[in-house]
């Protein structure tokens, strides 16, 4: 494995081609976090509920995101990521959402390689976030998570210091 990165047994591929993603090409920041350890072992964003990771998810998406898919991912140039359908089905689940943003998809989907792994898990939490549809629709969601569910509402504020894992003393 490339200088940093965690053990994976994930087996990461684009989800346009099909073609395995390499990893290597992230940036050498944000590779060996807690989060990205987590994911890269299970499949599974840590971050989702964490409103320490949130706020920040919510940063990222709006320079790095909002442009194409809209300021609450309603959709604009890019299909919308707030609602129940997906021209790929596998954006139902982390490990395919992680996929798509990393690696890319079609026409000015590319990849983010200019993020690094753990700033893609944090936007991933605010787009699952930013859900407004049926929580039967939303796979990425455990048990618990969906009994709590309640859909985005625009203008909603988080604490800037919400304890967690992305809290500012652990980066
Ligand atoms: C598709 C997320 C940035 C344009 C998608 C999809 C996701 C996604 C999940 C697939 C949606 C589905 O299956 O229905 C994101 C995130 C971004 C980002 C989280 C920021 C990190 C951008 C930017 C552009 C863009 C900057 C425009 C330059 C598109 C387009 C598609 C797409 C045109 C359709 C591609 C296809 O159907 O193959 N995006 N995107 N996205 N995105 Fe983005
Ligand atoms: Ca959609």
């Amino acid at each position: 494995a490339a200088a940093g990165l965690p053990p994976t047994s994930l087996d990461l591929r684009n989800t346009d081609t099909g073609e395995p993603l390499d990893l290597s090409m992230a940036q050498e920041e944000g590779r060996d976090t807690p989060g990205v350890r987590k994911f890269l072992q299970t499949g599974v964003d840590p971050y989702l509920e964490d409103k320490s990771c949130l706020k920040k998810g919510e940063v990222i998406y709006l320079e790095a995101c909002s442009g194409c898919h809209g300021h609450v991912g309603e959709g604009k140039i890019g299909p919308g990521l707030n609602d129940d359908y997906w021209t790929y089905p596998k954006n139902e689940t982390d490990q395919g959402l992680f996929e798509t943003i990393f690696g890319g998809a079609r026409a000015q989907m590319g990849p983010h390689y200019d993020l690094t792994l753990d700033e893609i898990l944090k936007v991933m939490a605010w787009v699952r976030h930013l859900y407004k549809d049926d929580v039967k629709h939303a796979p990425w969601l455990t048990d618990a998570q969906k009994k709590n569910y309640r859909p985005f509402k625009v203008g909603e504020k988080f604490p800037e210091d919400a304890p967690g894992m992305c809290a500012a003393d652990k980066t």
